[in-house]
C-alpha cells in the first residue's frame, strides 16, 4: 500500500520543474509587475534595465504575436498589462537574463509612470457599483416567501470568510524551449496542461499541435495551479520563441504569494427559518464573492458555493443568490473545495446562531435536518445512496458526542481560565466538475515486449497519489504485478484535450479510462491466447496473476510470453481509451439538473481547549467517520483526509490575508502568514472508514477524496466558538 513517490520525495529524487536538467544556454525570467492597484500606464522605459549585465531582453504586451488574452471562462485577463493595471502584481513585462539575479536586478531599473485611479477592494462596494464578473446567479427550491409564515423562529446574520494562500511547496514555474519547425515545448507545474497548451496557442498565434506541454509532477497544487500556472508557462514560451533560447521562470516564494491568486474571501448574508422542533423550513442566503480583478475560475467557483449552500441538510425552501464582485486585488482562484467551503460555512453559521438563540446545541439542529435518501438539493438533483446519516450514526456510536459534551460541561464548570469546546461538522460534497463537459479523460497504455507497462493519462500527480491509484487500478485489471507498471508524465502530445486534474475527479475519470484501455488489451491478448491454445472462443480464457487460465486451469502461457506472441503476430500492444461520466447534465438557465455523479459524505467531531488568559488554543482531537467507498489505497486516502483537515483548520483558524488600504498584500511571507505547523495539528486524529459503502459510480467502487475532508476544518472554528461562549 505504499506510494512510490514517498520514497523518492524523502530521498530528494523526485523531479520538480526547477530540478529538471535545463538545456544548455537556459535563460531566466523575472516578472515585472504593477506596484499600484488600479491605474493608467503613462510611460514605461526599459532602457536602463536593458543595459544591466547579462540581460538578454525584456518582453511585454507589444511582443505578443497572437492575442494578449489568457482568460478561460471570461476573456477579461491580459497576459501583460497594456494601457491599464488592475491589481498590485498585474504583470507588465518579463525581464530575461543569463541568471535569475541579473533579471531581478534589471527589473528594479524599469521606469514606469502610472496615473492612479480609484480602486475597490470590498466585494459589497463593487456590487453596489455594478462591478460584477458575470450576472448574479440564483438557485431556488420551494418558495421561501410562503415558508417564512410557517416558521416559529427566524434568525439573520452576516458572515465573513477570509481567503487562503495555497502555499504549495513548489512555487509556480515553467521551462520552455523552442523545438524544430517553430514549435515550443513547455515543462510546467500545472494542473491543466491543456489549459496551458490552448492558451499558449492563442497568445503565440500557433496551432495547438506545435505546442507540447509536459508535466512530471507538482510539488502541490491545491487548485492554485488549475488556472494560474498558465501565465508563467506562456511568458516563458513567448520569451523562448522570441529569443530562440530555453527560458525558465520560477517564482520566488514571496513573489508567488504576492502576485498569484488565492481562495476567495466572501461576505455573506443569511436568513434562516425554523419550526419550534428545530426543522429548517427556509433559508435565504446572498454571497458576495471577492473575485479580484479578472474572472479566472470565479464563475465556476461561485456555482459550487451555490451547490453546497445547504451542506448536508434538506431544506425545502431555499433562495441562494451569488454575486461575483470585481475588485482591484489579484484574481482569486480555485482552492481545495472550490467555493464549497465558503457556502458551507454560512449555513453552519446560521445553524450556530439559531442554536445559540434557542439555547440548544447546534448538533441538535444539524441532526434532525440531515439529508435522507431521495431528498432534493436546490439544484434539482436527488440524493442516491445517501450515507450522511450513517456517518452521523457512526460518530455517535464511536465517539459518543453526548459524553464529550458532558465531559466538556463538567470541565468548564471547574475551570475558569481554560475552557473546552466541541462541535460536529457534517460534510456533503458533490463529485464531478460542475462544468459538465470537463468530466472526461483519456488513457494511453503501452505494453512493451519485456512485459513492462507504461501508462499516460490526463491525471496530474500533485501529491494526492493519483499515479499510485492508477497503477493499482491497472495492476488489478490486467492482473499483473504492480512493479511492471509505470505512470509516465502527463503530456499533451500523448494525451490530448485533457481537463485539469481538479474537482477531486483525477482518479475517477482517469481510472475509468485506464480500466477501459486495459480491457481493450485484455481482449486482444485473449484472442492471441485462444489462437495459441488452438481454441475457437476466448470466453473461457482468463488472465490471472500473470498467467493464462483456460477453464480454471493454468496453462503454461505467462503474461510476458503472451505479450511476445502477440508482438510476433503483429498485434498492437497499445490501447487508448476515453471516458466520460454518464448521465450528468446541468441546465444553466433553470439551474436544475443532475450535475454530480455522486456525493461524498462524512461527519466529524472536534474538540478544542482554549486558554482564555493568553488567547491561545489547541485542537485536542478531530474524529471522523467518512465514506471513502471501497478505498483503492488506504494510506493515500488517510493522508488526503488528514492533510485536508489540517489545511481546513488553517483556513478557519490561523491563516489570515491582510491588505493595506492601497491593496498591497501585507501577509506576503511565512513570518506574517501563519499556516498550521506540527503544533497546530490536532493532537489526536481518528479517521474511520465507513464500512459497506461500495460506490458503483467510482472506479473499483471507490470514492473521490481530494477535497471533502478540508471542510471538517469548519467544525474546529465552531468548537472554538463554543469554547469561548
Ligand atoms: N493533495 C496533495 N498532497 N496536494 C495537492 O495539491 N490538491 C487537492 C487534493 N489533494 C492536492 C491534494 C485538490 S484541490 C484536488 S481537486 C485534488 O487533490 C485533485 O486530485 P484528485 O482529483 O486526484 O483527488
Ligand atoms: N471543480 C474544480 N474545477 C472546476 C470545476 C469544479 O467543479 N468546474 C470547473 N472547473
Ligand atoms: Mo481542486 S480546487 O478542484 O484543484
Amino acid at each position: 500500500m505504499r506510494n512510490v513517490d514517498s520514497t523518492r520525495h524523502v530521498r530528494g529524487e523526485s523531479l520538480f520543474v526547477d530540478d529538471i536538467v535545463s538545456p544548455q544556454g537556459t535563460l531566466y525570467g523575472y516578472v515585472y509587475y504593477s506596484s499600484i492597484a488600479h491605474g493608467k500606464i503613462l510611460s514605461i522605459d526599459f532602457e536602463e534595465a536593458l543595459h544591466v549585465h547579462g540581460v538578454k531582453g525584456i518582453i511585454s504586451a507589444k511582443d505578443i504575436p497572437g492575442e494578449n488574452q489568457i482568460g478561460g471562462i471570461v476573456q477579461d485577463e491580459d497576459l501583460f498589462a497594456e494601457e491599464f493595471v488592475h491589481f498590485i502584481g498585474h504583470p507588465i513585462a518579463l525581464v530575461i537574463a543569463e541568471s535569475f539575479l541579473q533579471a531581478h536586478d534589471a527589473a528594479k531599473k524599469i521606469k514606469c509612470v502610472f496615473e492612479k485611479l480609484p480602486a475597490v477592494f470590498d466585494p459589497r462596494e463593487a456590487a453596489e457599483k455594478g462591478e460584477l464578473i458575470i450576472p448574479q446567479r440564483i438557485f431556488e427550491l420551494g418558495n421561501i416567501n410562503k415558508a417564512w409564515k410557517k416558521c416559529d423562529y427566524i434568525f439573520e446574520g452576516t458572515v465573513e470568510n477570509g481567503g487562503q494562500e495555497h502555499l504549495y511547496l513548489e512555487t509556480q514555474g515553467s521551462l520552455a524551449f523552442p523545438i524544430e519547425g517553430g514549435g515550443i515545448k513547455i515543462i510546467s507545474s500545472t494542473q491543466g496542461p491543456t489549459t496551458v497548451q490552448r492558451t499558449a496557442a492563442r497568445v503565440l498565434d500557433l496551432p495547438m499541435h506545435k505546442i507540447e506541454v509536459d508535466v512530471t509532477r507538482l510539488g502541490g497544487g491545491f487548485g492554485g495551479k488549475e488556472d494560474q500556472a498558465t501565465a508563467w508557462a506562456i511568458m516563458a514560451a513567448l520569451a523562448a520563441l522570441k529569443l530562440n533560447k530555453p527560458v525558465k521562470i520560477i517564482l520566488p516564494r514571496q513573489e508567488d504569494i504576492r502576485i498569484t491568486g488565492k481562495r476567495h474571501p466572501y461576505s455573506s448574508d443569511f436568513k434562516i427559518g425554523l419550526t419550534k422542533n428545530g426543522k429548517i423550513l427556509a433559508y435565504d442566503v446572498t454571497f458576495y464573492q471577492n473575485a479580484g480583478a479578472a474572472a479566472d475560475l470565479s464563475p465556476a467557483i461561485l456555482d459550487r458555493t451555490l451547490f453546497h449552500c445547504t451542506n448536508s441538510y434538506f431544506i425545502p425552501n431555499v433562495k441562494a443568490t451569488a454575486l461575483s464582485c470585481k475588485t482591484n486585488l489579484t484574481p482569486f482562484t480555485a482552492f481545495r473545495g472550490f467555493g464549497g467551503p465558503q457556502g458551507m460555512f454560512v449555513i453552519e453559521s446560521a445553524i450556530y446562531k439559531a442554536a445559540k438563540e434557542l439555547g440548544i446545541d447546534p448538533s441538535e439542529i444539524q441532526k434532525i435536518n440531515l439529508l435522507k435518501e431521495g431528498n432534493e438539493f436546490p439544484y434539482g438533483q436527488k440524493t442516491l445512496n445517501c450515507n450522511i446519516k450513517k456517518c452521523f450514526a457512526g460518530v455517535e456510536e464511536k465517539y459518543k458526542p453526548e459524553e464529550v459534551f458532558d465531559r466538556i460541561r463538567e470541565f468548564n464548570s471547574k475551570n475558569k481560565l481554560v475552557k473546552k469546546g466541541a462541535a460536529i461538522m457534517p460534510v456533503t460534497f458533490g463529485i464531478s466538475f460542475t462544468t459538465t463537459f470537463l468530466n472526461q479523460a483519456s488513457a494511453l497504455l503501452h505494453i512493451y515486449t519485456d512485459g513492462s507497462v507504461s501508462i499516460s493519462s490526463a491525471a496530474i500527480e500533485m501529491g494526492q497519489g493519483v499515479n499510485e491509484k492508477l497503477r493499482i487500478i491497472a495492476a488489478n485489471e490486467l492482473s499483473i504485478n504492480i512493479e511492471r507498471i509505470r505512470i509516465d508524465s502527463t503530456n499533451t502530445s500523448r494525451v490530448s484535450n485533457t481537463s485539469a486534474t481538479a474537482a477531486s475527479k483525477g482518479t475517477d475519470l482517469n481510472g475509468f479510462a485506464v480500466i477501459d484501455a486495459c480491457k481493450i488489451l485484455i481482449e486482444r491478448l485473449k484472442k492471441v491466447a485462444a489462437d495459441e491454445l488452438k481454441l475457437y472462443k476466448t470466453s473461457r480464457i482468463v488472465l490471472k496473476n500473470e498467467m493464462v487460465f483456460y477453464k480454471n486451469d493454468k496453462t503454461d502461457l505467462t503474461f510476458t510470453k503472451l505479450v511476445n506472441i502477440a508482438y510476433q503476430k503483429r498485434i498492437s500492444l497499445t490501447a487508448q481509451a476515453h471516458h466520460s461520466t454518464p448521465n450528468i447534465y446541468f441546465n444553466k438557465k433553470t439551474n436544475k439538473g443532475e450535475p454530480f455523479a455522486y456525493h461524498s459524505y462524512g461527519v466529524g467531531i472536534m474538540e478544542v481547549t482554549l486558554d482564555c488568559l493568553r488567547g491561545i488554543y489547541e485542537v485536542d482531537s478531530v474524529k471522523v467517520v467518512h465514506d471513502f467507498g471501497d478505498t483503492i489505497n488506504k494510506t493515500i486516502d488517510l493522508g488526503q483526509a488528514e492533510g485536508g483537515i489540517v489545511q481546513g483548520i488553517g483556513w478557519m483558524t490561523m491563516e489570515e490575508l491582510k491588505w493595506n488600504s492601497e491593496g498591497k498584500l501585507l501577509t506576503d511571507a511565512l513570518s506574517t502568514y501563519k499556516i498550521p505547523d506540527i503544533h497546530a495539528v490536532p493532537k489526536e486524529m481518528k479517521i474511520h472508514f465507513l464500512e459497506n459503502v461500495s460506490n458503483p459510480f467510482g472506479p473499483n467502487n471507490s470514492k473521490a477524496i481530494g477535497e471533502p475532508p478540508l471542510m471538517y476544518g469548519i467544525g474546529v472554528y465552531f468548537a472554538l466558538m463554543n469554547a469561548m461562549r
